[in-house]
Formats: C-alpha cells, sequence, structure tokens
C-alpha cells in the first residue's frame, strides 16, 4: 500500500464541498480511508464515489457539527465501521453575511458561533474519544480572516481566532497522548462559500499581495502534509495559506 497516509483513517467534516472534499481525496490518493461528515447529501455521495474509486474504504454520515448528539453519534459509528481515527480534519464552517457592530443580529452571532468554534470543538471531543492510542493528529479550518480581520464578519473573525486558541490549547492538553493539534488559515479560496456571497471575492482580492485566489489544492497540499509523519514535530502551530494577505 503507497503513500504517505497508508493505513490511516482521517476524518473530515465539511467534506461535501471545497476544501474538506479537496483535502479528502488528496488524502486517500495518499492511501487514507475516509470517514466523510457534511450538512448536505449530495457532496458526500459523491466524495464517497470518488474515495473509492481510488481503491480507499469510505464511509459517510450526515450531521450538524454544532449538534452534540448528532456529531458524536456520527463519528461514533464511523469509526465503528472504519476504525480508530489517526486524523480529525474539523474543517466543516460557515460564513456570515456583511454588518457593523450596530446591526449586528444576535442570532446570527450565535449561529455562526455554533457552527465555526463549538462545532469544531464538538467535532474534536467526538473524534477524541474514537481516536487511535498511537496519538495522530486533531486539525481545524481557521482563517486568516482571524489573523486579519478586516471589517464586517464579527462573529466569523471571532469564531475563528476563537479556533486558533482552542487548538493552541489542546497541543498542550494533549501532547502527552502523542496528539497533534494544528490549524490551517486559508487566504480567500474559490469555494461555493466564497462564491455565494456578492462582492466578497473581488472586495477580498484588492488586499491579496499575490493578486490571485488560493487554489483548493494548495490547501488541501498542506493540509495532508500535516497529516503526515513529515509533521511529527509540529503542533500548536496556525499555518496560513493565504497568498500573503497575512505578511501586510
Ligand atoms: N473559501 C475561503 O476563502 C476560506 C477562507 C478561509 C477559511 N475557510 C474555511 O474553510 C472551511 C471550508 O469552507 P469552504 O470554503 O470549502 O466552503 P464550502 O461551502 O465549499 O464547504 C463548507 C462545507 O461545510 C458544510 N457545513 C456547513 N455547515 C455545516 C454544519 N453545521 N455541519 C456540517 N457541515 C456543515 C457545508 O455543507 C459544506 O459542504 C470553512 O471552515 C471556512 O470557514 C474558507
Amino acid at each position: 500500500m503507497a503513500g504517505r497516509l497508508a493505513g490511516r483513517l482521517v476524518l473530515v467534516t465539511g467534506a461535501g464541498s471545497g476544501i474538506g472534499c479537496a483535502t479528502a481525496l488528496r488524502a486517500a490518493a495518499e492511501g487514507a480511508d475516509i470517514a466523510a461528515v457534511d450538512l448536505a447529501p449530495d457532496g458526500l455521495e459523491r466524495l464517497v464515489d470518488d474515495v473509492r474509486r481510488l481503491g480507499r474504504r469510505a464511509e459517510a454520515r450526515q450531521a450538524d457539527v454544532s449538534d452534540a448528539d448528532a456529531i458524536t453519534a456520527a463519528v461514533g459509528e464511523l469509526a465503528r465501521e472504519l476504525g480508530p481515527l489517526h486524523v480529525a480534519f474539523a474543517n466543516a464552517g460557515t460564513l456570515t453575511r456583511r454588518t457593523t457592530l450596530t446591526e449586528l443580529d444576535l442570532d446570527e452571532w450565535n449561529r455562526v458561533i455554533a457552527v465555526d468554534l463549538t462545532g469544531v470543538v464538538l467535532t474534536f471531543r467526538a473524534a477524541l474519544a474514537n481516536f487511535h492510542p498511537d496519538g495522530g493528529l486533531l486539525l481545524a479550518c481557521g482563517s486568516s480572516l482571524a489573523l486579519r480581520p478586516g471589517t464586517g464578519l464579527l462573529p466569523y473573525v471571532a469564531a475563528k481566532a476563537g479556533v486558533h486558541a482552542v487548538a493552541r490549547s489542546l497541543a498542550l492538553e494533549l501532547a502527552p497522548r502523542g496528539i497533534r493539534v494544528n490549524v490551517i488559515a486559508p487566504g480567500l479560496t474559490e469555494t461555493p462559500m466564497t462564491r455565494g456571497m456578492d462582492g466578497h471575492i473581488e472586495r477580498g482580492l484588492e488586499s491579496v499581495p499575490l493578486g490571485r485566489l488560493v487554489e483548493l489544492s494548495d490547501v488541501a497540499a498542506l493540509a495532508v502534509h500535516l497529516m503526515t509523519d513529515e509533521a511529527r514535530s509540529v503542533t500548536g502551530s496556525v499555518f496560513p495559506v493565504d497568498a500573503g494577505r497575512t505578511a501586510v
């Protein structure tokens, strides 16, 4: 069995689209089996077919990462079917509409924090209960917007900054168990999430030094590198992949 992730089981949330889908496929190409979670069914079915075509095992569950019972049950069932986890990539996320502090809607704040921050914590907790005794990696998807916030996306930048802090704290808590914890912080990447918001890509590109969108393969390559033994000394770190957005 060839590949840097041969014999490993990788859990990916938000696996039906964008960064999660690209990362799951790249991990499978490196020999990993895939346990996939998403809120939406269509992308999951496609991903499972694509992973199996690569000769790897794949199972999927529909679950909301902000629902503690649902994500705990989904991850438990996937681990019973596929075995103990070596990697959990808490990638599922949602963006928010632009608003000022004065116009901030509390329901929207709570919705985004629930998915983008609490969802990561719940995913990690569910994964930990099903982890391989040899340890592995908890990886979260943060954002360049947590490092360089800009304006108007308060719940999103707060949630992602929380994700960065949670991961660094967990890196300390889980080091004795041989579990590494890291964050990738993508910049503006063209996915259904960013395409779905009018003017988001055009506005965002103005502050990107390389002047281009980050590609899905750029993000997936970094995520998969962190999953491999080549990154065995890397924990408690946040890695921007943002075409220079946070350099200025
Ligand atoms: N695209 C960008 O420019 C960019 C930049 C920085 C960070 N990110 C982060 O990357 C991650 C992936 O986003 P993407 O750009 O690939 O978007 P995407 O919309 O293509 O994918 C997000 C996936 O998450 C799923 N999802 C959303 N809410 C969920 C929930 N409550 N439970 C389970 N699944 C849920 C969606 O169904 C979707 O399949 C997110 O955490 C996002 O915040 C994206």
